[in-house]
């Protein structure tokens, strides 16, 4: 990676995020010193600066923003040994500052202790690079800045061969940061989209041509792709393709497949080039390729395409089904989160950020429902908050619960208990719950309302229902694209969605289509089809949220969003925060307010 450049991103970084931090309880003349330490250091005084941090430290030795303004200091006059120690103790200090992390990385990167840098970069980027975009801080190297520059000017063909040049190909395989970045979150934005597009092409034919004539390729350029094979991995191969392309790697996955067949020891190249269009538990020698020893540089990509999927696979035996599913919408809902179970997730970024505080240590025995757990990104969050409760969480999609249960007993709980059920028929188990959570599921039953009553109904007296339902105002702009879809005849396959994305890229130009496509879920298969393909999507209302707690006798808690309520509270100061009618006023107003979902907590009456 371009060192240079990504040293100079530190520091613009840091100049941006040097508002003092937390002062509270700070003494006045580590406050004043601070301030003029980076002062200096923006006024280009690296020496000024770092003699006040060092002040700074004499008074306060676990100074978190000193210690990391030191280590840029140290970073950018190339003391890189003396800027890993001062952000070691910056992290020791607050292990969970996603910048601190970050810059670390960098200086790790600097004296080639690569497995460092690239735990402390994955630390940052799943600690939310302290609200920074992970793609933001890929277009720091001026190389990949360059290529998507023109990419966005010229409107570069797909089959275009001669995008990258030798040196371009090899400071983006060389940059950590965007490797880690592909190996653990699905990357958004068009720009990017094409450029990695680009380059899987670009090292399609560099894998093949290296198939038929093999030289010796850097173990950077094989990491790079490698890396560029979990992010399709991850994204579900969402990436568009000519049917050139789609041959040519046709061709590619047939060899490596005789090699392996053949007992040839197939390139890691040709691997990870396969990889980058096809899942390779999925390859018929998924078994031979488990047998043979393959170098470090892909590693990861064998565990997350190949261990990981094979357990989910075996794990899938231990869920157990506890109520029938035979309702014609249920069976339909089951078969789309099957086939693409939602959400995608891999980083664990709450584990990254986890603190003591928030567990909630008086649940034992308390039992907790999760239905419509999904991939259990939410059930986990339920087992941290409420690490001594017994937690059942329940979905129609086998696949997306042993997902689920993978990533559970992977962080450490086995607080859950995962099984299959339809929530229109879970009366039937005869179990009830103190708590119950059900966020961004009710929507997709039949009748939502019937569903909700059938939760109500396992839920004590007196418990608790979080609740996660679409707003109708806020999703106006999917239903114009679930419009568009019924229009151009688009069907729920990869290869309709990979159309119907390039058609909403291509008309875009107007920013009609901002809002899908600047969500992350339009930049994977399942995301997309949890998105726009949904086989049964219903919206609320206020008012008819209002209506079924009246009905129902349940009391309502409050809505969640912290921004949410503060601009209530700006807009509405005389009203209750639980008062439905003014929030209505509110959704009038602020039509995009609950764009996400509206998430709110109810309470079942003691005697209801
Ligand atoms: C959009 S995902 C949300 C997953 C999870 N709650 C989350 O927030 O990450 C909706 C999930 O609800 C499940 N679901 C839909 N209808 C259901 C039903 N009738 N019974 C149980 N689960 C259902 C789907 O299988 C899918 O996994």
């Amino acid at each position: 990676m371009n060192r240079k450049a990504r040293r100079i991103a530190a520091k613009r970084d840091l100049a941006r995020r040097s508002s003092p931090s937390d002062t509270i309880g700070v003494p006045h003349t580590v406050v004043d010193l601070m301030d003029k330490a980076r002062q200096s250091y923006r006024q280009g005084h690296g020496a000024q600066a770092e003699s006040l941090c060092r002040q700074v430290l004499a008074l306060m030795p676990a100074h978190v923003d000193s210690l990391n303004l030191m280590g840029i200091i140290a970073q950018s006059s190339g003391r890189h040994k003396l800027s890993v120690k001062m952000l070691s103790r910056a992290i020791a200090s607050d292990p969970i500052n996603a910048a601190c992390h970050y810059n670390l990385g960098s200086s790790y990167q600097a004296v080639n202790q690569h497995e460092n840098a690239a735990t402390h970069f994955k630390k940052a980027i799943a600690l939310g690079l302290s609200g920074n975009n992970t793609e933001e801080f890929i277009t720091r190297n001026p190389t990949i800045a360059t290529y998507l520059d023109r990419l966005e000017k010229e409107q570069l063909l797909l089959h275009q061969t001669d995008f990258f040049d030798a040196s371009g190909l090899e400071s983006i395989a060389n940059d950590l940061f965007l490797r880690c970045a592909m190996e653990c979150v699905v990357l958004r934005g068009r720009a990017l989209e094409m450029l990695l597009t680009r380059l899987r092409f670009a090292f399609l034919r560099f894998a093949t041509a290296n198939a038929a004539a093999p030289r010796p390729v850097s173990d950077d350029l094989v990491s790079c792709l490698s890396a560029l094979a979990l992010q399709c991995f991850l994204n579900e191969y969402v990436y568009f393709q000519t049917p050139d392309e789609t041959q040519h790697s046709i061709r590619l996955r047939n060899l490596l497949l005789e090699q392996l067949n053949g007992g040839c020891e197939g390139e890691p190249i040709t691997l990870a080039a396969v990889a980058a269009y096809f899942p390779l538990y999925q390859l018929p020698g998924a078994d031979k390729i488990l047998k043979r020893e393959w170098p470090k540089t892909i590693g990861e990509l064998i565990t997350q395409q190949l261990y990981q999927p094979l357990e989910e696979l075996r794990g899938a035996s231990a869920i157990s089904a506890l109520t029938a599913i035979d309702q014609g919408i249920s069976l339909q809902v089951m078969r789309q989160y099957e086939q693409n179970p939602y959400p995608r997730w891999s980083l664990d970024s709450q584990a990254a950020a986890l603190t003591e505080e928030g567990a909630q240590q008086a649940d034992v025995g308390v039992e907790i429902l999760v239905a419509g757990c999904g991939t259990g990104r939410h059930a986990l969050q339920v087992a941290r908050q409420y690490p001594k409760a017994q937690i059942l969480a329940i979905d129609l999609s086998v696949p997306s619960l042993a997902y689920a249960r993978r990533k559970t007993l992977e962080a450490g709980f086995n607080n859950v208990a995962y099984a299959q059920a339809d929530i229109l028929k879970l009366h039937a188990i005869r179990r009830h719950f103190d708590r119950i959570e059900v966020v961004g599921v009710l929507h997709h039953l039949a009748d939502p309302e019937t569903g909700w009553r059938i939760l109500l109904s396992l839920l004590r007296p007196g418990g608790e229902m979080r609740v996660g339902l679409y707003s109708e105002a806020a999703r106006r702009g999917i239903v114009e694209a679930r419009a568009l879809i019924k229009q151009r005849g688009y069907r729920p396959t990869r290869d309709d969605i990979r159309k119907c994305r390039e058609d909403i890229f291509n008309s875009d130009g107007d920013g009609r289509w901002r809002r899908i496509t600047s969500n992350a879920d339009f930049y994977s298969v399942s995301g997309c089809r949890d998105l726009l393909f949904n086989v049964m999507e219903h919206q609320f209302t206020i008012p008819r949220i209002s209506k079924f707690l009246d009905e129902n006798k349940i009391s309502f808690l409050g809505f969640e969003e912290p921004q949410v309520i503060q601009l209530f509270q700006r807009q509405f100061p005389e009203a209750a925060l639980t008062d439905l009618q003014q929030w209505h006023e509110f959704e009038k107003a602020n039509p995009m307010a609950f764009r996400h979902m509206y998430v709110f907590s109810v309470c079942k009456q003691t005697h209801a």
